[in-house]
């Protein structure tokens, strides 16, 4: 845990988080920090909170003390999102301070009373709303719903032009600098599988309004961005934006690349996968290989998000699809990767059925995808069958290669 003065009278809380799943679903090999932000004017307020992930606030408290924070002094409470990775500390804070104000959006005062009980005092607030905090710091508020939350907001120090944007570009993993501006460009470029994993595993299903926020953030000066995840963006901020402009329009179709998806059960599938893995590899074109279920789906998801052109080869179950197959499909769906160009093939003993799973998949997500001919295979593949996947694998990155990136 560490703290750190971002601006004269605005203080940052970070922790790092390590060895749990966030949202209880999404592997962090690299953990996640947590940032918090007081702003001292006439009046204090502490913007979102850190605490362990199990609602404990002593890591909190243990921040307050090295800030020499009297945390009775604390009158308002800025939520810029109630998910409680930013909100669980509030439960326990109130037993050593319940006279505080909360400021949030009415959809965070929904979400408030239903965590916290009604017993505080809500200040809602919407676009253009303004809080003069005294000496100096005045904050303003512009919703961003549905970033993650349909609560969220961001916060607005008028003064310090800083924009506290909770979940909005956050990244995943732990840093042993707080400041973007600490690290070169190559160094902040090489977290970019971070940002992109946080971003495709959390934020993605809600793209459209990651970029309906951004258009709000063009009318604004911005000096630095204090997220809740990752690191203070006190430069490179067109970067960070222009990023996650870049991954929101990935919902549509993705960069050049493909995503190679496999699984297989006694190596039939499997033998056909190298074949095409073997195409790609030569052909230059960027790609990522994921086998199901070894891969995370953190891990898959990303590769995914960020690849126009996806490679699906599975064997039949059943009468049905590969099972791990199947729930990772259903969780791209729900996060809407859509429009992709695909490619699937695969072995079958004595019934097909994996394309009849997949083409419910897509409709069911409305996903939109582009298929070219599919090849399955009974049993094991023919020589002439191997042929067939390379041809159509070279097919699928011809096509990939023709259409422009979505960024
Ligand atoms: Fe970091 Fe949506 O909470």
């Amino acid at each position: 845990m560490k703290t750190q003065r971002i601006h004269d009278g605005i203080d940052q809380l970070t922790i790092d988080v390590k060895d749990i799943l966030f949202e209880g679903l999404w592997e962090m090999p690299n953990g996640v920090t947590l940032n918090s932000y007081i702003v001292h004017g006439d009046d204090i307020a502490i913007i979102d909170g850190v605490c362990g992930w199990d609602g404990v606030p002593e890591t909190l408290f243990q921040l307050f003390d090295s800030l020499n924070l009297d945390v009775k002094k604390v009158k308002y409470l800025i939520l810029n999102h109630l998910e409680p990775d930013h909100s669980g500390w509030i439960e326990p804070f109130k037993k050593i301070h319940s006279d505080f104000e909360v400021v949030c959006t009415d959809k965070g005062a929904e979400l408030y009373r239903s965590y916290y009980g009604d017993n505080e005092t809500i200040h809602v607030v919407k676009d253009g709303s303004e809080l003069d905090l005294g000496n100096g710091k005045k904050l303003n508020f512009i919703t961003i719903p549905h970033v993650h939350w349909p609560d969220a907001m961001l916060t607005y120090e008028v003064n310090s032009q800083t924009v506290f944007s909770c979940d909005a570009f956050g990244m995943f993993g732990t840093y042993d600098k707080s400041n973007a501006s600490e690290y070169t460009v190559d160094e902040l470029k090489s977290f970019t599988r971070e940002i992109d994993r946080y971003y495709s595993n959390i934020i993605g299903a809600f793209s459209p309004f990651v970029l309906k926020a951004i258009e709000k953030c063009d009318g604004i000066e911005i000096s630095r961005i204090a997220p809740g995840h990752g690191l203070l963006w006190d430069t490179q901020i067109d970067w960070i934006i222009e990023k996650y402009r870049s991954l929101a329009n990935c919902q549509k179709g993705g960069e050049q690349k493909i995503t190679l998806l496999w699984g297989s059960m006694y190596g039939m599938t499997e033998a056909a996968v190298k074949v095409a893995e073997a195409v790609l590899k030569a052909s230059g074109i960027s790609y990522e290989v994921h086998r199901v279920p070894d891969s995370s789906w953190g891990e898959i998801l990303t590769s995914v998000w960020t690849s126009k052109g996806v490679i699906l080869a599975m064997p039949t179950y059943e009468y049905k699809m590969f099972p791990p197959m199947a729930a990772v499909l259903e969780e791209i769906g729900r996060k809407k990767a859509n429009c992709r160009l695909g490619f699937r093939f695969g072995s079958f003993g004595w019934s097909g059925g994996a394309q009849k799973e997949l083409d419910e998949i897509l409709e069911k997500y409305r996903m939109n995808w582009t298929f070219i001919e599919p090849h399955e295979f009974k049993g094991r593949a023919t020589d002439e069958s191997l042929e067939i996947v390379k041809q159509q694998t070279h097919q699928l990155i011809e096509l990939v290669k023709q259409c422009e990136s979505a960024n």
